[in-house]
C-alpha cells in the first residue's frame, strides 16, 4: 500500500518535548518576525505586475489574496500549536497523510522557498540598479547584465541578472558562515520597511495629484481574465499572493513561544492583517497618484506581465512613466509626484531590507531539505554539518547556487508565480491535514483550536485551488512537471532509503547542530 508510511505524531511530539527550547517569544516579537518575512518584493516590486494584470483592481486582488492567507494562517496556527516542530507543512503531512504525500509537499516547498528567494533577489536587483547605481552613483548597468534574456520575458537585451546573482550568493555565503539574523536586526529592518511604506502611504494619499478619477475604470481586465491568462483581479490576486508568502515561518517558532495557544495565532493573523491593510493603502496611493491602467494588447487584453511584448511597449516614450513598466514601482511613484528624495530613501530601504527576506527564504529551504535528508528521503550528505561553522553548509551552498541560477535568467513575475504554485499546494495540504486530525485525533490536546474549522479549512482548500487555477498557464504547469520529477526521485531513491520505511522511526529534530530560526 503506497500511502501506508505515516510517521507517528507521538514520535514527533516526543522530539519536540525533548527539545524543550526556552519559551521566550511573545506576540509582539512573533508579529515582528512575521512582518519581517512577509514584506518584500511582493509589495515593493510586484505592485507593477499586479497593476498590469488588474489595473486599479489591484486593491481587490490584495483583499482576495489576503483573505485566503488569513484562513490558511488559522489552519497553520492549529497544527503548529499541536506539533511545534521543524519542517512545517512537510512534517505535518508526514504525520497525517504519510510519506509519499509528505514528499510531494517537501518537494513543492522548494518552489515556495528557493524559487521565492530567486524572485526576491530579482526584485532587489531592480532597486539596486535603479536607486543605488543609477540615482546615487550615476552608473547604468548594460542591459545584458541587468536582466534575464528577452526570450524568457526580461527587459529587451537582457542576458543575465548580475545583481540578483550576486545578492543570492552573498546571502548564501552569510548562511554558510552561520549568520542567522538576530531579533534586533530583524526589528530594525522591519522598522525600516514599515517606515518606508508608511511614508509612501501618507505622501501619496495626501498628494495634490491624488485623484479618484484615476481609479476609473476600476477593473479594465475584468474580475476573471480567463483561464490560464493570469489577468483580471483574480489573476492579479494569484500573483500578488506572493506578497504574503512567508508568514508560515511564524509557525516554525511555535516551540519557542510563551503561551503559544494565544501568541502563535496572534503572530500569524496579526502580521497578515497588518500587511493586508498596508498593501491596500499602498496600492490605493500608487494608483490614485500616477494611475495604474494596464498596457493593453491589440485585442483589449493586457499584455502578460514580464513578457517580451510588454517590455517592447514599455520602451516606447508614452509608457516611460507608467507604473506597470517600473522595476522599482514604489520609488518610481514617489519620484513621479515630486518626492524624489523620499523615493530614493524608499529605494535604500528596499535595498537594505529585502536581503533579509532572501535570507529567511534560503534558510527555510535548507531547513526543509535538512529534515528530509534526516528522514532518509534525500542523501545524508545534505544534512552534513560544517565542523567549524555548525551550519548545513553543503545543502546551503547547493540551494544558493540554484537560487542564483534561477534569479540570473528569469523575470521576477514568473518566478513569483512559480513560487505561488508550490506555496498554494503546501497551504492546501496543511488545511487537509488539520481536517483529518480533527477526525483521527479527536481527543488530542490542541493548544489553539481554529474556530469554525469545518468552514475555515474547506475555505482554505477552495481558496488555494481558486488562486492556483488563476495563475498563468505556464506557472500552473510547473507544479505537475516539478511533481513528476519529484516522483521519479522518490521511487528511484527516497522510498528505498527512507528511515521510516527501513523501520528507523526515531525523529531527529532535536539535533543541537541544527541552526536556529533567524530573527527569533
Ligand atoms: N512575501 C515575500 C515578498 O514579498 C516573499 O518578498
Amino acid at each position: 500500500m503506497i500511502l501506508d508510511r505515516v510517521k507517528p505524531l507521538d514520535a514527533i511530539l516526543a522530539t519536540a518535548e525533548k527539545k524543550s527550547l526556552h519559551r521566550t517569544l511573545g506576540w509582539f516579537q512573533l508579529t515582528l518576525f512575521g512582518i519581517g518575512c512577509v514584506i518584500g518584493t511582493g509589495i515593493f516590486v510586484l505592485t507593477a505586475a499586479g497593476a498590469q494584470k488588474a489595473g486599479p483592481g489591484l486593491m481587490l486582488a490584495f483583499v482576495i489574496a489576503g483573505l485566503i492567507c488569513i484562513v490558511a494562517a488559522l489552519c497553520y496556527a492549529e497544527i503548529a500549536s499541536m506539533a511545534p516542530v521543524a519542517g512545517s507543512a512537510y512534517t505535518y503531512t508526514y504525520a497525517v497523510m504519510g510519506e509519499i504525500l509528505a514528499w510531494t509537499v517537501g518537494w513543492a516547498l522548494v518552489l515556495e522557498y528557493a524559487v521565492a528567494a530567486s524572485a526576491v533577489s530579482v526584485g532587489w536587483s531592480g532597486y539596486f540598479s535603479g536607486t543605488i547605481l543609477n540615482e546615487f552613483l550615476g552608473v547604468q548597468l548594460p542591459p545584458w547584465l541587468a536582466a534575464g534574456p528577452l526570450a524568457l520575458g526580461g527587459a529587451p537585451g537582457g542576458f543575465i541578472n548580475l545583481p540578483a546573482v550576486l545578492i543570492a550568493l552573498l546571502v548564501t555565503a552569510l548562511l554558510v558562515r552561520g549568520t542567522s539574523e538576530s531579533a534586533k536586526v530583524n526589528a530594525v529592518l522591519v522598522g525600516i520597511k514599515v517606515l518606508a511604506l508608511t511614508a509612501f502611504v501618507i505622501l501619496t494619499l495626501s498628494s495634490a495629484q491624488f485623484d479618484m478619477a484615476k481609479f476609473n475604470p476600476f477593473l479594465p481586465a475584468g474580475v476573471f481574465g480567463g483561464f490560464g491568462t493570469g489577468v483580471g483581479a483574480v489573476g492579479a490576486a494569484a500573483t500578488i499572493f506572493f506578497a504574503y508568502v512567508g508568514f508560515d515561518a511564524v509557525s516554525t517558532a511555535a516551540e519557542e513561544t510563551k503561551n503559544p495557544q494565544r501568541n502563535v495565532p496572534i503572530g500569524l493573523i496579526g502580521s497578515l492583517l497588518f500587511c493586508t491593510i498596508v498593501y491596500i493603502l499602498v496600492a490605493a496611493g500608487a494608483v490614485g497618484t500616477i494611475g495604474g491602467q494596464p498596457v493593453m494588447g491589440p485585442n483589449g487584453v493586457p499584455f502578460p506581465a514580464g513578457s517580451e511584448e510588454l517590455a517592447r511597449q514599455c520602451a516606447l516614450p508614452q509608457y516611460a512613466d507608467a507604473l506597470v513598466c517600473s522595476n522599482e514601482a514604489l520609488a518610481h511613484v514617489l519620484r513621479q509626484i515630486g518626492f524624489g528624495a523620499v523615493g530614493n530613501m524608499l529605494g535604500i530601504a528596499a535595498f537594505l531590507a529585502l536581503p533579509s527576506v532572501i535570507l529567511v527564504l534560503i534558510f527555510g529551504q535548507t531547513r526543509i531539505f535538512f529534515v528530509m535528508s534526516r528522514d532518509g528521503l534525500l542523501p545524508d550528505v545534505l544534512s552534513r554539518v560544517h565542523p567549524k561553522w555548525k551550519t548545513p553548509h553543503i545543502v546551503t551552498m547547493a540551494t544558493g547556487a540554484a537560487v542564483a541560477f534561477a534569479a540570473a535568467f528569469l523575470p521576477v513575475g514568473q518566478l513569483a508565480d512559480i513560487a505561488n504554485a508550490g506555496t498554494l499546494y503546501a497551504f492546501m495540504m496543511v488545511a487537509v491535514a488539520v481536517l483529518i486530525l480533527r477526525r483521527t485525533e479527536k481527543n488530542r490536546h490542541r493548544p489553539f483550536k481554529t474556530p469554525l474549522i469545518w468552514l475555515v479549512a474547506p475555505a482554505t482548500i477552495a481558496g488555494c485551488l481558486f488562486l492556483f487555477f488563476n495563475l498563468p498557464s505556464a506557472a500552473m504547469l510547473v507544479l505537475p512537471v516539478w511533481g513528476a520529477v519529484g516522483m521519479v526521485i522518490y521511487f528511484l531513491y527516497s522510498r528505498s532509503h527512507s528511515h521510516l520505511g527501513r523501520g528507523l522511526v526515531e525523529v531527529h529534530e532535536d539535533d543541537p547542530d541544527a541552526p536556529p530560526v533567524p530573527g527569533v
